[in-house]
């Protein structure tokens, strides 16, 4: 069943809290029944409502649960989105976890410098540690 195409402008006339919609990634939500569920406060989805709420929902950076929920209050797609996944709703949760695995990376990046502090501490030691060796022996 092909999915029902919104503007933004059509999306703006739902923003109260008895009629709520918002999109994310080109997809249009009705959020009204999620506004008191929402873990991040149903204050900050009436900021979003009406609008496009993407680039605030990418950086809170919520985690695959709260991507895989957006599915529960699909209502059609935004205009100029073409979603490949309109038809299979399983396909689509593939196309966030891509930056999750990203912020995997930056956890791991972080490992680095820890590594690096141990050899800044060690290193100077042993260079201390020969000197004095040195005077001692010599
Ligand atoms: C339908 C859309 C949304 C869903 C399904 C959703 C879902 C969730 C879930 C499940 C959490 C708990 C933490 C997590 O699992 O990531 C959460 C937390 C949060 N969300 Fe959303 N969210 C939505 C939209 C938004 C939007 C548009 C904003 C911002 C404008 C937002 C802001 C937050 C904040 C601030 C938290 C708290 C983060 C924290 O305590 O660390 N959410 N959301």
């Amino acid at each position: 069943m092909a999915e029902k195409i919104y503007t933004l402008s059509q999306i703006a006339e739902h923003k109260s809290k008895k009629d709520c919609w918002l999109a994310i990634n080109g997809r249009v939500l009705n959020v009204t029944r999620f506004l008191e569920e929402h873990p991040g406060g149903e204050e900050v989805l009436m900021e979003a409502a009406g609008k496009d709420a993407t680039k605030q929902f990418e950086e809170i950076g919520h985690s695959k649960a709260a991507h895989e929920l957006l599915f529960n209050y699909r209502v059609g797609v935004l205009q100029g989105y073409e979603l490949e996944d309109t038809e299979t709703s399983n396909n689509a949760s593939f196309q966030e976890p891509k930056k999750k695995e990203m912020e995997a990376f930056v956890v791991k990046d972080n490992g680095v410098p820890k590594y690096a502090a141990l050899l800044e501490f060690f290193v100077p030691l042993l260079v201390a540690g020969s000197y004095f060796a040195y005077r001692y022996l010599a």
